[in-house]
C-alpha cells in the first residue's frame, strides 16, 4: 500500500490547524500509521529541503520550518501521493483551489500550512528522514 510523508508546518501549528487537516484525511479514508509533534533541527530542516539547495528561498525556508513546531505524519492509502496532493492545493497558496488546506487556510507560499510527498521515492526518503520503522504502527483498519 503506498504510503506518504505529511507534515503540518509551524504556520498551521500556531493557527490551531493540526486537527482540522488531520480530520480531512481520516474522512477521506486514509490510515494514520505514524505522528509526531516535534521541533525540526537545522540539520533535518537541510537534509530534508536538500532539494532546494542554492535557491534563494532556502535559507528562509529553513528558518521558518525551524521556527516552532510541526506535526510529521505518515499515511498510507490507494494512491495517496496524489491525492493528497490534490487535497493540499497548489504550492501557492493563491493559486490553490477553495476547499484545497491551502486554498482554505494559506495566503502566501512560504506559509503554505503543510508540506506533502510529491513521488514515491521522495515519500520513501522523507518518511525514513523523520520515523524509524518501528515507529510506524502496524494495526488493521476495515473502513
Ligand atoms: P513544500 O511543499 O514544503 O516544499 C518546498 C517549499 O518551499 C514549499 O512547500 C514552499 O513553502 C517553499 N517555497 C517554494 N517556492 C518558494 C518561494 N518562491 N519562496 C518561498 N518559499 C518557497
Amino acid at each position: 500500500m503506498e504510503r506518504t510523508f505529511l507534515m503540518v508546518k509551524p504556520d498551521a501549528v500556531q493557527r490551531n490547524l493540526i486537527g482540522d487537516i488531520v480530520h480531512r484525511f481520516e474522512q477521506k479514508g486514509f490510515k494514520l500509521i505514524g505522528a509526531k509533534f516535534m521541533l525540526i533541527s537545522n540539520e533535518l530542516a537541510e537534509k530534508h529541503y536538500a532539494e532546494h539547495i542554492g535557491k534563494p528561498f532556502f535559507n528562509d525556508l529553513v528558518s521558518f520550518i525551524t521556527s516552532g513546531p510541526v506535526f510529521a505524519m505518515v499515511w498510507e492509502g490507494d494512491n495517496i501521493i496524489s491525492t493528497a496532493r490534490k487535497m493540499m492545493g497548489k504550492t501557492n497558496p493563491r493559486e490553490a483551489d477553495i476547499g484545497t488546506i491551502r486554498g482554505d487556510y494559506g495566503i502566501v507560499t512560504h506559509r503554505n500550512i503543510i508540506h506533502g510527498s510529491d513521488s514515491i521515492e521522495s515519500a520513501q526518503r522523507e518518511i525514513s528522514l523523520f520515523f524509524k520503522d518501528s515507529e510506524l504502527i502496524k494495526y488493521k483498519k476495515d473502513i
